[in-house]
């Protein structure tokens, strides 16, 4: 949601801003804009506040729409036009923010794009979040005379930034100033035509990274964006600001102290972060699957025969005494959560409590110091799985983060952290990032089991103490699972591998059909939940899971001649359930397809399936892990079939970091 990026330096800066914004799109957005300075660059000498070649003017450029829009505008007016006739030699823009916009506070039009400037075009500012006292602000600037151009909560930091040099302080006094008056979400970043050269930053709740290039200082709200320049980045951490000169960088919290920061070591690779021949990321990053569990079992399953080893500060009696977990994330994290509590429950015998975050922080949940709460996020920003994190430590809960950004708030603020590895993730819907997360949360059941397997058995031998008691056939689901996960990988393959993974007829209906309904049972409940967001999110059908034992009490309604409905079967011991379930559907003339190994349909109890996509063998437990690629696959193939834009679906961001 939103994108900042900026750059001060030798190099022209427009080229490298655009480029920071196009690998920003993934982030969601409706306009776009940047805001230049000039410098003197081209021949090595770095735009400096004493060598200015140029009239000090902010140049600014915005368009609602996509980023071609903005393009085509900077085509038609170069922002050499506003120099004032100014053509002297070796001048180029060497200063400049960019930013992407997903509107919060009026429509996305052309005004109300970031970058926002002041009454007298001195200072422009590009923000991500919400400014949550923007009323009063507002009202306040309106009464001291300061004419507003837009409709954004974003426009009162450059009226203030206006007021506060006019004081005739300098901008980092005036820089502190503004943003102790600022209540809510920001990551900003903001120039002054009055100290060319410098971009000036401050983060409160939304990410913000540094980066040091070749030639100058970048910063960006994400990693993707930097990491064709530098790989070493400094995180900004809430209440920290920061000037980017063309040279050096400097570092100081909100309360002007100076700081002396560490950069970083970011393991991801640029080509991470590009197609790589496939025509959408969602398509490449569903293929990356395989090397990504690979890296995980790597990194956390070490062939010592002593089960997962995750490196986890907690010993086996304190998994002993856990009451209680609480699962905590959103959207496609929060079903990789579901998933987990069946795991946990029957392997590890430990209880588990599953939250959206954003009920979770609004619930007042009883919490006891004796449970643990995972937390769980690709991004590691998301606002409401953050507050639910803050929530916990406040209450002094134990954090145990699952995360895929390691520089990210979740990852930084967690008691502990897993790190899914799955590298940068740009398709909005998330794919590989969700088949990371179910093998680390498989990985940690097992764990779990382990210890608390080991301390009941220690507990008996001693006798007195209080024994854990494991679901009885947690052994049998333990090593079914551990098996599962190490052959995993090779079964995705030879799923993506196949020359037809999805039956076409099953495309061709569902990419034609208004709503479609996805059901299953225990596991394959929780695939199922995440397989209709996938459909829904990329193809605009309107799609919703349901308990498959659920459908009587209601849902059957909506049953009519025609409607398709996807029945995951990947469970044995709940095939015929599910697929009598099936069967009522079927008599309502409605379209049904199953998703399971060969052998769920192997009796004639399935002989009326309309279609079937069917899994390679695994064993039952680590099945819902097969068929998330086979699902997501489907999903992908309809919304092609619809030719919707895969990978940045309308109205949606990929790191939603507002509540
Ligand atoms: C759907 C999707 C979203 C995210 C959700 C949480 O494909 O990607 O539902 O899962 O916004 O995001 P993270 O995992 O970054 O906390």
């Amino acid at each position: 949601m939103c994108g900042i990026i900026g750059y001060t330096g030798a190099r022209a800066t427009l080229p490298l801003l655009l480029e920071g914004l196009a690998r920003l799109e993934y982030r969601g957005y409706d306009s776009a804009g940047v805001a230049l300075l000039p410098g003197r660059g081209g021949d090595g000498i770095l735009a400096t506040r004493q060598v200015m070649m140029a009239p000090a003017t902010i140049v600014v450029r915005k368009a609602a729409g996509r980023l071609d829009r903005l393009q085509q505008l900077l085509r038609k007016h170069p922002p050499e036009q506003d120099l004032n006739g100014f053509t002297g030699s070796g001048v180029i823009f060497t200063t400049g923010i960019g930013h992407t916009r997903w509107a919060t506070h009026g429509p996305p039009t052309d005004s109300n794009a970031h970058p926002h400037l002041d009454c007298r075009r001195r200072v422009a500012v590009v923000h991500n979040g919400i400014i949550e006292n923007t009323l009063s602000l507002r009202e306040e600037l309106l009464s001291r005379g300061h004419r507003f151009t837009s409709e954004t909560d974003t426009e009162v930091i450059a009226h203030l930034l206006e007021e506060a040099l006019a004081t005739g302080q300098g901008m980092y006094c005036a820089w502190l100033q503004v943003v102790a008056r600022l209540k809510g979400a920001f990551a900003l970043a903001a120039l002054t035509a009055d100290a060319p050269g410098s971009i000036w930053l401050a983060r409160f709740s939304s990410p913000l990274v540094v980066g040091r290039g070749a030639d100058g200082w970048l910063v960006a709200s994400d990693i993707p964006a930097l990491l064709p320049y530098t790989r070493e980045v400094y995180v900004l951490q809430d209440r920290e600001a920061a000037e980017l000169l063309p040279d050096q960088a400097r570092f100081f919290s909100f309360n002007g102290e100076s700081l002396t920061k560490v950069p970083q070591t970011v393991a991801w690779e640029l080509e991470q972060a590009e197609k790589g021949g496939f025509p959408d990321f969602m398509l490449k990053e569903i293929h990356e699957e395989p090397a990504v569990v690979r890296r995980l079992l790597t990194r956390y399953y070490p062939a010592t025969g002593d089960g997962p080893d995750l490196g986890l500060p907690w010993g086996d009696g304190w998994w002993a005494q856990r009451r209680k977990l609480w699962i905590v994330a959103s959207g496609t994290a929060a079903h990789a959560g579901l998933m987990a509590k069946y795991w946990l429950e029957r392997v590890a015998g430990l209880p588990v409590e599953f939250d959206v975050a954003s009920e979770f922080r609004t619930r007042e949940p009883l919490l006891s110091q004796r449970d643990l709460a995972l937390v769980i996020s690709q991004s590691g920003e998301t606002a409401d799985t953050l507050a639910g994190l803050r929530l916990c430590r406040a209450r002094g809960v134990p954090t145990l983060g699952i995360v895929n950004v390691p520089t990210s708030s979740i990852a930084r603020e967690s008691a502990a952290v897993l790190l899914t590895e799955a590298g940068p993730e740009i398709a909005v819907a998330s794919t590989k990032a969700y088949v990371a997360q179910l093998v680390v949360l498989a990985l940690l059941a097992l764990r779990v089991a382990q210890a608390r397997a080991r301390h009941a058995a220690g507990v008996a031998a001693e006798a007195g103490g209080t024994p854990v008691v494991l679901p009885e056939d947690s052994g049998t689901w333990r090593q079914q699972l551990e098996r599962g996960l190490t052959v995993l990988p090779t079964a995705i393959e030879e799923l993506l591998g196949r020359q037809v993974v999805i039956d076409p007829r099953i495309v061709e209906k569902l990419a034609s059909s208004e709503h479609v309904f996805y059901i299953g049972r225990g596991l394959d409940y929780a695939a199922a939940v995440e397989a209709a967001l996938k459909l829904k999110e990329i193809t605009y059908i309107h799609a919703e899971a349901y308990a498959a034992g659920e459908l009587k009490h209601g849902p059957l309604a909506l049953i009519g001649p025609g409607t398709p409905v996807v029945g995951i079967l990947t469970q044995d011991e709940l095939i015929s359930r599910t697929l009598a379930n099936l069967h009522e559907v079927k008599a309502r003339h409605g379209w049904v397809v199953g998703v399971g190994p060969q052998h769920a349909v192997a009796s004639d109890e399935a002989a009326f399936l309309d279609a079937y996509i069917q899994i390679p063998p695994l064993p039952g437990p680590a099945r819902p892990v097969l068929a998330a690629p086979a699902l997501q696959l489907l999903a992908y193939m309809v919304a092609r079939a619809r030719g919707t834009d895969v990978d940045r679906p309308r109205n949606l961001a990929k790191s939603v970091t507002v509540e």
